[in-house]
């Protein structure tokens, strides 16, 4: 068994977290889960500010790493390794958790793992549900929309990504303009659920093509110009965009993911297939059904790991982390901040 403290500063969340576990069998136990959310402090600017982020990361980390280890209850020498997010992300985060994490390695003598903050994405299924490779990941946040075909350690295979926005930056957007609070994707649920659907249409991006990669910016713009037209919007006027939006969003995303489920079903013939959910917007629930239906329709088995293991946090960096270690990585001291660090 082994015992690691992650680290996790590539965005808006300020996070530490220790994991115990092991990959034979795949077995993870989450000791502490520390998320400080940096909402409040980007509310005001209708999305993250990178001076800001790195700023609060630097204020925040060092008190956030000692509660991780408290709640744990865990000293220094219960510690085998520290994973810290190396990359992708914003550059100011990134150099406060790598530098706080070497240096953390350097003072207690133990090996520094950089990890990948999207393999971090990818790997929580394992430590939640000891799922076996291959599988396919969907993940959906602020920052990426990507399918992954998750083949084992290491071997990742990007099937799919955004050409555009992200699935999360465009809730956000959509937010914005309509002057709903940041983060655009709650505030933008909650609106649909009292609005029709139909009132406005909307553009289904991408729809119909045979390439698996996906595409929101012209959704954007459609709803940008309808919201125009309406001039001052009242309260039905925004929950209508809201869920025009919405299942908009639903509609092109089902189409894009059946692709791929089906490209899977054709190359994994026989394996029970698997579709993994991750990123902030697998808490929506007219997506989550969707992906439900979708996956019940291909025969594929549907995981999404509990949200606040879905959304950003430093246990899916523990558990990277483990997993490499377990398999002989050593530690990199001489590792850097990689602002874009494809997976
Ligand atoms: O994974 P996450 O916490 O952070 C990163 O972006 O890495 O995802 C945050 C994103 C934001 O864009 C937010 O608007 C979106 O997830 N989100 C949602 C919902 N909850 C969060 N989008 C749609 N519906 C939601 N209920
Ligand atoms: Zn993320």
């Amino acid at each position: 068994m082994l015992t690691i403290l992650g680290i996790e500063t590539s965005c808006d969340e300020t996070a530490a977290s220790v994991v115990r576990g092991g990959t034979n069998p795949v077995r993870g136990e989450v000791l502490s889960n520390i998320v400080h959310s940096q909402i409040d402090d980007h509310a005001a600017y209708g999305g993250v500010v990178p001076e800001i982020a790195a700023r609060a990361h630097v204020e925040k980390l060092d008190g956030i790493v000692q509660r991780a280890l408290d709640e744990a209850n865990c000293t220094w020498s219960d510690i085998d390794a520290i994973a810290a997010t190396t990359g992708p992300g914003l550059v100011g985060g990134l150099i406060v958790g790598v530098m706080t994490g070497k240096a953390i390695a350097y003072a207690q003598n133990k090996p520094f793992l950089p990890v990948n903050h999207l393999e971090g994405h990818a790997l929580t299924a394992r430590l939640t549900d000891g799922i076996q490779f291959p599988y396919l990941l969907l993940l959906v946040s602020g920052g990426h929309t990507q399918i992954v075909l998750v083949r084992g350690l290491g071997d990742y295979e990007r099937w799919a990504s955004t050409i555009d926005d992200a699935l999360g930056e465009a809730f956000d957007k959509t937010a914005k303009l309509l002057g709903l609070p940041y983060p655009g994707g709650p505030a933008v649920e909650k609106h649909a659920l009292d609005g029709n659907p139909k009132r406005f249409s909307l553009p289904r991006p991408l729809k119909g093509e045979d390439r698996l990669d996906f595409s929101f910016s012209g959704l954007k713009t459609a709803l940008r110009r309808q919201a125009t037209e309406l001039g001052a919007l009242t309260k039905d006027d925004i929950d209508d965009l809201c869920a025009s939006f919405q299942i908009a969003v639903t509609e092109s995303l089902e189409d894009r993911i059946s692709r791929s489920l089906l490209r899977y079903r054709n190359e994994f013939e026989g394996r029970q297939p698997t579709l993994v959910v991750a990123g902030g917007v697998a808490a929506n629930k007219a997506i989550r059904t969707m992906l439900e239906k979708a996956c019940a329709d291909h025969g594929f088995t549907f995981l999404a790991p509990p949200i606040a293991l879905c959304t950003d946090n430093a246990a899916m960096i523990a558990w990277a982390g483990l997993e490499h270690l377990s398999e002989g990585a050593q530690s990199d001291m001489d590792a850097t901040p990689r602002p874009r660090w494809p997976l």
